[in-house]
């Protein structure tokens, strides 16, 4: 080969690298491939038995350069001569040995160290972790939904019959009941005890965890009254929703999982929580402002699988490693830019939004800018998917008061609060339009005649009442918007100015 040769094909290789800098969204693995296959070019330009690349083999993706016969496979521009795949090696994405891993903290060692670190938590580091197994559980559902026979109306045990419609007035699917029986497990089940009871989307009213794990409340025999109190001397209660966003399932579309976790007040669930029937939960432990929760996370099924935390001292992102199934910190600390650019709002709605909103969204759409930026416009309708997504980049997320819906669409108690708390601790801000979603205070019941001062029940319309009274709580929605403080800030100005109390 002549040096004007071995120049050119410097040239194009260096034009090559320039190129795929210019494409690829981790430059630095570009930098790095491009730089091997220019050195495979620069040593074989001086080997005396150098074949030239042949342009495919095994597929269009890899080229073969000869070196006898060891010979050496190049994916795509990829190639060093320490890591090269060898003759007859599957391009196998799993377990791949060229693909280094990183050395990343696992989730594990976080919650052992971050929960030892505060008091107010430290008993919740199993129940954290048995939760992120749930994720693993609930990815895998997610993932074989199109495949296996997941899909249809739930059939309810004691019937045969499909199930009622549920709290939301939905037909209860297959897929919600198995993601909440998982994470109803893992809230209840730890082997820690740390939770007493839970409150689930797809449940019309809170449940003890000796209900969920099993145990008949009423009886009063010696080892089922001993376990009943041994699950509810947790000092927690949790909130979520299983599968939110459940419908993008179909199109195969991001789905998520959301919980919160509350310290529940001195004295509920005292022994009073080994009560009969329907009041066998006590809501007080529930019906808390969003200050109050702990702990609060969610898990996004995307193209990664990630978990988010926070335990009240910042965020942090784990994903899942697919091949060792655990999740990894690879997003330590997460900060939300002061201000963004994305917009996330369900467009489709934009003529039944309250007027701040739709103020706010002239403003944006007659300037093209939102917060001093160029404005851009993202929706995947799931939450978490959407969430998540103006977390990592910046901007605003809002599902506003509707004509239909005039507290929004979300839930306070396991979607926004949740949420909010974690755009705070990510220097971000959670409102309703009117003020901080974690102040916001779930409707309370109206109290009932204490039945241990009088021992008798308040018949059975006063049980309808509480529980009535109690799904109102539990499932209460609230107008929400999520994001870069400079936004919702510019947000809350249009609701100063144009909203209910405002001029
Ligand atoms: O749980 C409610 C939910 O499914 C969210 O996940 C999602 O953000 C929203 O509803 C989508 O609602 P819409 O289809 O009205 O935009
Ligand atoms: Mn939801």
């Amino acid at each position: 080969m002549t040096r004007a040769t071995v120049k050119r094909r410097r040239g194009l290789l260096a034009l090559s690298l320039f190129l795929a800098l210019a494409a690829s969204s981790t430059p630095w693995s570009a930098v790095l491939l491009s730089v091997g296959a220019l050195q495979i070019m620069t040593s074989s330009s001086s080997h005396p038995s150098l074949r030239t690349c042949s342009p495919t083999v095994g597929g269009s993706r890899f080229r073969r350069c000869g070196h006898g016969d060891d010979d050496i496979f190049v994916l795509g521009l990829k190639a060093s001569s320490s890591t090269a795949l060898r003759l007859g090696d599957e391009p196998q994405l799993q377990g791949q040995p060229n693909m280094k891993k990183k050395d990343l903290r696992t989730l594990q060692r976080f919650l052992e160290v971050e929960c030892w670190k505060l008091p107010q938590i430290r008993s919740l580091d199993r129940t954290l972790l048995a939760v992120s197994d749930a994720c693993k559980q609930i990815n895998r559902i997610v993932q074989r939904a199109q495949t296996d026979d997941l899909y249809g109306a739930a059939i309810d045990p004691k019937t045969g019959l499909e199930a009622e419609l549920n709290v939301q007035g939905e037909a209860q699917q297959q897929l919600d009941v198995l993601c909440n029986t998982l994470m109803l497990r893992a809230f209840c089940g730890a082997s820690n005890d740390a939770v007493c009871a839970v409150a689930s989307e797809e449940e019309p009213l809170p449940r003890s965890c000796a209900d969920v794990m099993g145990y008949d409340v009423s009886t009063n025999s010696l080892v089922g009254g001993d376990l009943v109190k041994t699950f509810n001397s947790g000092e927690y209660v949790a909130v979520f929703d299983p599968i939110d966003g459940s419908k993008n399932i179909d199109s195969s579309l991001p789905v998520g999982t959301v919980f919160g976790i509350y310290r529940r007040p001195e004295g509920s669930y005292s022994s009073a929580l080994v009560r009969e029937k329907s009041d066998s939960y006590d809501l007080d432990g529930f019906l808390q402002r969003g200050t109050k929760m702990v702990a609060a996370g969610y898990c996004l099924y995307s193209a990664t699988t990630v978990l988010v935390l926070t335990l009240g001292s910042g965020v942090h992102g784990f994903t899942l490693d697919p091949d060792r199934q655990i999740f990894l910190q690879t997003h330590p600390n997460m900060r939300i830019p002061d201000v963004g650019s994305l917009y996330s709002f369900n467009e489709a709605n934009s003529r039944d939004y309250s007027e701040p909103v739709q103020k706010f969204l002239k403003n944006m759409k007659e300037t093209g800018k939102m917060g001093g930026k160029k404005v851009t416009s993202r929706y995947v309708g799931a939450l978490v998917a959407d969430v998540h997504n103006v977390l990592i980049n910046g901007g605003i997320y809002g599902y506003p008061a509707t004509r239909d819906n005039p507290n929004g669409k979300l839930r306070l108690l396991y979607e926004s609060a949740p949420m909010a708390m974690i755009m705070e601790q990510a220097g971000g801000a959670g409102s309703t339009g009117y003020g901080r979603i974690l102040d916001v205070l779930p409707p309370q019941p109206r109290r009932r005649r204490n039945r241990q001062d009088d021992g008798a029940s308040g018949g059975s319309n006063e049980d309808a009442d509480w529980n009535e009274d109690a799904g109102k709580g539990i499932h209460v929605r609230v107008p929400t918007f999520l994001g870069s403080v400079e936004n919702v800030f510019e947000l809350d100005q249009f609701h100063k100015y144009y909203g209910e109390s405002g001029g």
